[in-house]
């Protein structure tokens, strides 16, 4: 069998609007109903994708990138760019998550070594003192009330790449405004004013860190002790350096994909805390012994990275009795992958004790996330600074938080707590 019969179930949109604020129940129907799915496509140019609701799919597509390219022209495809952003297009090919092996072996394996736990573990203290000072400058207004997202998810992590990759404060803001206009371009499909404003944006990074290395090099300090310098200084075995542009490519994908899936882990995460109030209380009495397994827990149950850039068959090949041709497109959902009753029972609860990790929130295989350390952390801290400063804090209009219209990374647009 190829396609799915609509007599059984209509073809799956991956851009109805439902999946924004509550996508589990349409996603276990699909699960339940035809779990490997021939739905429509988020290109208009596809005549269709193939959809996946279970783990067992999800892993086993992820983990084969040999029969599953992420590349679309490993198969003959175009990349599928909006106009606004074909300027910057060149950027986009460099990025990790979009080259298949062995070049992504290759680059890959750099980035390990310069991108190390421990370097990620050195940088604790600096994310506490940011996180702690992005919440008492917000409780400094005084007035009674706190956006989780505006105060603290949403400045935290762009913070935290800048300081890591060696660019000083003063120049913190130049990134929050280029990630806020990619962030609207991409919630504004059509917008060309916004795609525009988004591209430049990324080229702005691009730009910055091109003169943030080239100043490196000039001070003699490319080994310099933070991220950017272990890139300059980092090699493969063949003891081989990144290209400039490679690296340059690569500072901005971090930027990126370092920021709002983290905002909204955070975000999400209170509020599946607040409304499952049981579990934050527990949280609360017993943080030491809890916020490991809290911190696991949220991100399976957030699934911030909802759906995974398409996957593009290499050859045809069979999922349990579906047939997918070489060249068509597959879509990993994650966040269903994390809610599959047969891998995580009661999946909906969130529950602290479960066997840690196993959920796809990071992906799987070989483009599993390179900044799950890091975003494991400041999930972490963000979450320990909430339970110091905020320890009874409630929701604000729990129904009406508003949702900001982007079907990959959806989030809330604010989170309004009072203290
Ligand atoms: C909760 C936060 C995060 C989530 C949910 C998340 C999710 C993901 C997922 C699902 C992938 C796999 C993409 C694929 O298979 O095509 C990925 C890849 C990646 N992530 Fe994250 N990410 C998070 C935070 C971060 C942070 C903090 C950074 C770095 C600062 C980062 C950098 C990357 C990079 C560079 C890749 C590409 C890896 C590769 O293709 O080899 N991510 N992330």
């Amino acid at each position: 069998m190829t396609a799915t019969d609509e007599s059984v179930v209509t073809r799956f949109n991956p851009l109805d609007p439902q999946l924004i604020s509550d996508p589990y129940p349409i996603y276990a129907r699909y699960r339940e109903l035809d779990p490997i799915h021939w739905g429509i496509a988020s290109n208009p140019a596809l005549p269709g994708s193939w959809f996946l609701f279970r783990y067992a799919e999800n892993a086993a597509v992820l983990i084969d990138t040999a029969t599953f390219a992420s590349n679309p022209e490993t198969v003959g495809m175009q990349s599928a760019v909006p106009a606004a952003f074909a300027p910057v297009t060149a950027i986009f090919h460099r990025w990790l998550g979009a080259i298949d092996p062995p070049d992504h072996a290759k680059l890959r394996s750099i980035m390990s070594k310069a991108f190390t736990p421990r370097r990620v573990a050195a940088l604790r203290p600096r994310i506490e003192l940011i996180a702690a000072t992005l919440l008492d400058e917000a409780l400094a207004r005084g007035d009674g009330r706190l956006d989780i997202i505006g105060d603290l998810s949403f400045p935290l992590p762009m913070t935290v790449v800048g300081d890591a990759l060696g660019v000083p404060q003063g120049d913190w803001a130049h990134f929050r405004q280029w990630s806020e206009d990619l962030s609207k371009a991409v919630d504004s499909p059509g917008d060309e004013v916004a795609a525009a404003a988004g591209a430049a944006g990324i080229q702005g990074m691009f730009d910055y860190f091109k003169e943030l290395a080239a100043d490196r090099r000039r001070q003699g300090v490319d080994g310099a002790d933070d991220l950017l310098g272990a890139m300059i200084a980092a090699a493969d075995d063949d003891g081989q350096r990144m290209n400039e542009w490679d690296m340059l490519a690569i500072c901005t994908e971090l930027a990126v994909a370092g920021h709002e899936t983290t905002t909204n882990a955070v975000a999400k995460g209170i509020i599946g805390l607040m409304d499952q109030r049981d579990r934050w209380d527990e949280l609360r009495a017993d943080p030491d012994n809890l916020l490991d397994g809290a911190v696991e827990e949220i991100l399976r149950w957030t699934a911030p990275v909802q759906r995974q850039r398409w996957r593009w068959a290499t050859r045809d090949v069979e999922l349990d009795g579906r047939r997918i041709e070489r060249g068509q497109s597959v879509v990993s959902i994650l966040a269903a992958a994390n809610r599959d009753p047969a891998e995580f029972p009661d999946p909906d609860r969130i529950d602290f004790t479960r066997p840690r990790g196993g959920h796809l929130t990071f992906g799987y295989g070989p483009h599993f996330c390179l900044g799950a350390a890091l975003a494991r952390l400041e999930l972490r801290v963000s979450l320990n600074v909430l339970l110091d400063r905020l320890p009874d804090m409630e929701l604000e209009a729990p129904e009406a938080i508003p949702w900001r219209p982007n079907h990959v990374l959806p989030g809330p647009a604010a989170v309004w707590v009072k203290p």
